[in-house]
């Protein structure tokens, strides 16, 4: 969810800034904004609308000053408009900042800043944060001393840089809560929330912790905590390449994150598959075995696909293991005193590694003794290390908001944990030698529901002026069901629900009428038999079938208007299998109503604020 950049060294910084802003745009954003200094004096430009808007304000080409900070802003306090957008400074524009996060208690610093004489320019919570360091610095005179100070102050959550007009040479960053990592290059420092604003210019990272400050100056970094204490930074390595995070001639991100599946699934299990033995091995988790083996009960927590993710989750390890799980909504499970016992694993799944809620969770399970751990795929992210022990998903960067290959990334993750709880617990080797074999089929027959790309093309066209889609699956499918509702939602904007197959007649076959299509998932399975009579349900009232069928299942075609056959597999693997039509499908209907698939409206890729 928006981003910072900033930038100190020997280039231009306009240049950088603006370009590292545009690597951003995909977390999402309302407004974008810049400042620099030349000179002693601060130039601030900012926009409402997209980078390439603030980019037209600004001439680069005459730009040649070599520090200064950048922002695209997600508003939470105030409207998206040109004056709420960042940079903000403080009241004789010395200072100026830009920020990612919520300043909680800026209402009372905002009435005391007032009563002393300060004023305001914009709604935000931003801008008072700004005007608290520019009232201290003008007391103290001391830059560093003033944010340290303003900061022990406020409650929230921020990810900040601080540009002033008396320092010429120096910017201070600082965290809480929302991710700040600083490139060192060569005699040269490029400060973001996302390691793709960063990666142009250097691949060796410092990640700030959470109340840690960064002051940065021409000649190094210092890192200390807000209460002042020295700390000690480790240089770490940006895993991804530049290649990774551009288009690679697909015509969206989404489409080439698709296309992409059968590489990083591969990814997910490469090397950690004992398909002899019918087991896995977890590098990540292997210093708490013991933890894992007492497991008494497992409780996942995510939100949006990841949570989706989950379900399946529990399915799997329930069948494999036997272990108890539940899935919980991270947003409520911190809420609602949530009952963890000893033998507790709380397992999080976070593509961003960043998600405000997940996190809360995270912090929640640990504050009550739970061992936590961690799928998480962007590496060096919050979540990632926060939790005690983790499982990466390597699914490489996902820049497209609606998310597709993390998934699927995170259900290969989720059955090779699901493999190991079941050899710890009831998984006979013969089972789980099954299972490996058919994990390495899987990227193949992706590959094989690709050839159906144009066909789901053609059925999207035929029905992308719906107004009301349902998905229905059962079993491992029906997490699928609720997956494909939100792909469509996200991207299209048409409204889609989820449900098990079996819940229709409860109530949303009401809706049922000519003008609704309903996608089953109604792959060849011990619940085949049942989804069938589902789908005749739907067909006695009109409504419009598109089915998800086992590749020669030629019965469904005397029932479904449209079919899409995906390659048969055990049971516990099909949704990887069966989520790839509802991604295309979503993607195809998005491109046909011209939808921004990339940036969809209101949408952020990680929603760092609760
Ligand atoms: C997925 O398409 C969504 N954009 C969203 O639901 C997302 O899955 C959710 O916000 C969780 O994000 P995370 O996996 O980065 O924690
Ligand atoms: N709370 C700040 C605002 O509304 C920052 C939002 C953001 O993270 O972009 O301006």
């Amino acid at each position: 969810m928006c981003g910072i950049v900033g930038y100190l060294g020997k280039s231009s910084a306009a240049n950088i800034l603006i370009n590292g802003l545009k690597r951003m745009e995909y977390r999402g954003y309302d407004s974008a904004g810049m400042a620099v200094l030349n000179d002693g004096i601060i130039k601030t430009t900012k926009k409402k609308g997209k980078v390439s808007e603030l980019e037209r304000l600004v001439d680069l080409s005459k730009e040649n000053s070599t520090i200064g900070i950048a922002h695209t802003r997600w508003a939470t306090h105030g409207f998206p408009n040109d004056i709420n957008a960042h940079p903000h400074s403080d009241q004789a524009n010395k200072i100026t900042i830009v920020h990612n996060g919520i300043i909680e208690n800026y209402t009372a610093i905002k009435k005391k800043l007032t009563l002393d004489g300060y004023q305001f320019k914009s709604e935000t919570d931003t801008e008072v944060l700004a005007v608290f360091i520019g009232a201290l610095y003008e007391r103290f005179g001391d830059l560093e001393y003033a944010v340290r100070f303003a900061l022990s102050e406020v409650d929230g959550t921020f990810g900040m840089l601080v540009l002033s007009a008396d320092h010429p040479d120096m910017l201070i960053a600082a965290r809480r809560g929302s991710p700040l990592l600083i490139g060192i290059g060569d005699d040269e420092f490029v400060a973001a929330s996302d390691a793709a604003a960063v990666i142009q210019y250097t691949k060796q990272v410092i990640y700030l912790n959470d109340n840690e400050i960064a002051i940065i100056t021409r000649d190094g970094y210092h890192t200390k905590t807000i209460s002042n204490e020295d700390t000690i930074s480790k240089i770490e390595q940006i895993e991804f390449d530049l290649e990774q995070i551009e288009k690679g001639g697909f015509e969206h991100f989404m489409l080439k994150e698709i296309f992409e599946q059968p590489e990083t699934i591969q990814n997910a299990f490469r090397g950690r598959l004992l398909v002899d033995e019918g087991d896995v091995k977890l590098g990540g988790l292997r210093q708490i075995q013991e933890q894992l083996r007492s497991a008494e009960r497992i409780i996942i927590t995510a939100c949006g696909t990841s949570w989706h993710a989950g379900l399946v989750g529990e399915y799997m390890i329930e069948h494999l293991a036997n272990i108890p799980v539940e899935v919980e909504y991270a947003s409520e499970f911190r809420y609602r005193n949530p009952v963890i016992k000893k033998n507790d694993i709380v397992l999080a799944i976070s593509q961003s590694g960043e998600t405000a809620d997940t996190m809360a969770a995270v912090r929640e399970a640990k504050q009550k003794g739970a061992t936590v751990l961690g799928i998480v795929n962007v590496v060096g992210s919050s979540i990632a290390r926060y939790t005690s022990a983790g499982v990466y998903t390597h699914a490489g960067p996902e820049i497209g908001v609606a998310s597709t290959k993390a998934f699927t990334s995170q259900l290969t993750v989720l059955s090779l944990i699901a493999i190991m709880f079941g050899r710890m617990n009831t998984l006979s080797k013969y089972e789980g030698i099954k299972i490996a074999k058919e994990l390495l089929n899987i990227p193949d027959k992706i590959k094989k529901i690709f050839e159906s790309a144009d066909k789901i093309q053609q059925i999207a066209k035929q029905h992308a002026k719906a107004k009301n889609f349902l998905y229905l699956g059962r079993g491992y499918n029906f997490p699928v069901a609720l997956e494909g509702a939100l792909k469509l939602k996200e991207i299209s904007y048409i409204h889609a629900e989820g449900y098990p197959a079996a819940e229709m007649k409860h109530g949303p076959i009401a809706l049922i009428d000519e003008n609704m299509p309903v996608v089953f998932i109604a792959t060849q399975d011990e619940i085949y038999e049942k989804i069938i009579s589902n789908i005749e349900e739907v067909k006695a009232r009109k409504g419009k079938i598109i089915a998800i069928a086992t590749e020669g299942d030629t019965r469904i075609e005397s029932v479904a208007d449209n079919v899409i056959y995906i390659p048969e597999t055990l049971p516990m693997l099909t949704p990887i299998l069966s989520v790839i039509p509802f991604q295309l499908l979503a993607y195809y209907t998005a491109l046909e109503l011209d939808c921004d698939i990339d940036k969809p409206r209101n949408l952020a890729k990680s929603v760092t604020v609760e």
